[in-house]
């Protein structure tokens, strides 16, 4: 339009970025607030910590990525589709290895929340896959929001070395600019072609994401606990090995 202000790349008011981003305003505050998360941002996070949230998202992101490959054609997801930038679960495989060694596979097992938040990808998957953005959005875009700043915080907590070995699920080698790939990222999800009844249920899962993750970070918190109270590793916390 001439004279207009607006660029292709902004966010107008009733767009699907604008309306996602409002409507889990309140869920992220809660989710920044759990008890796991505030540890976390104050640097109180232990390497066991660590490892059981990277076997929670390997979870997670297999089942998401796994949903995303069934649905790359689907016309609600194919402007969003970006394996090479933003798939996480080749990174997460390589981390869990670092951290646990060659034999990773048999030493993780998936918390019960955890499951329950794998279970909701594979539904929305396989019978709503209108909903996937909404999952793809909470994660991907959080990763390369507040998860630049956990990254630091891990490395400095955990002594990790800054070659990056261990923190691999935090980079992205195919983004070299988060800030402009997340715009480029709105102005697709703005371009998915979406009737008003279904924007407002994909806003509905969306905050249904964001809770699933704040029940997977209270399990967590709850397992830490308890191994403190018993002064033993918890079932989903195999041998501490530091390397
Ligand atoms: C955006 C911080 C946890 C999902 C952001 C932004 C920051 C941030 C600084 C950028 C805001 C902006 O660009 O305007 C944090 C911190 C967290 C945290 C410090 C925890 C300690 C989470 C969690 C999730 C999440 C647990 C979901 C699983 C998102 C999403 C966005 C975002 C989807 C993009 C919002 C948008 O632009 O539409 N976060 N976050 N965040 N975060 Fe978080």
């Amino acid at each position: 339009m001439e004279g207009s202000k607006t660029h292709s790349s902004e966010s107008m008011p009733g767009d699907l970025s604008e309306a996602l981003k409002e409507a889990t305003k309140e869920v992220h505050e809660q989710a920044e607030s759990t008890e796991f998360m505030k540890n976390f941002q104050r640097g109180q996070v232990s390497l066991q910590e660590f490892k059981m949230v990277l076997t929670s998202l390997y979870y997670i992101y297999s089942a998401l990525e796994e949903e995303i490959e069934r649905n790359k054609d689907h016309p609600a997801y194919i402007p969003v589709y970006f394996p090479a930038e933003l798939h996480r679960k080749t990174a997460l495989q390589e981390d869990l290895e670092y951290f646990y060694g060659p034999l990773w596979r048999e030493e993780i097992s998936c918390p019960e929340s955890t499951q329950k938040y794998v279970n909701r990808l594979h539904y929305v998957g396989q019978h709503e896959p209108e909903l996937l953005v909404a999952h793809a959005y909470t994660r991907y875009l959080g990763d390369l929001s507040g998860g630049q700043v956990l990254k630091k915080i891990a490395q400095k907590a955990l002594h990790l070395p800054n070659t990056g070995e261990g923190l691999e699920f935090f980079t992205f080698e195919g983004v070299s600019n988060a800030t402009k790939f997340k715009q480029l990222y709105r102005s697709r999800m703005n371009s998915i072609e979406m009737d008003p009844a279904t924007k407002k249920r994909v806003l509905e899962e969306a905050k249904r994401a964001f809770l699933l993750n704040i029940q997977v970070f209270d399990e967590l918190q709850k397992l830490v606990s308890q191994c403190h109270e018993n002064g033993h590793p918890a079932q989903h916390k195999p041998e501490l090995r530091t390397r």
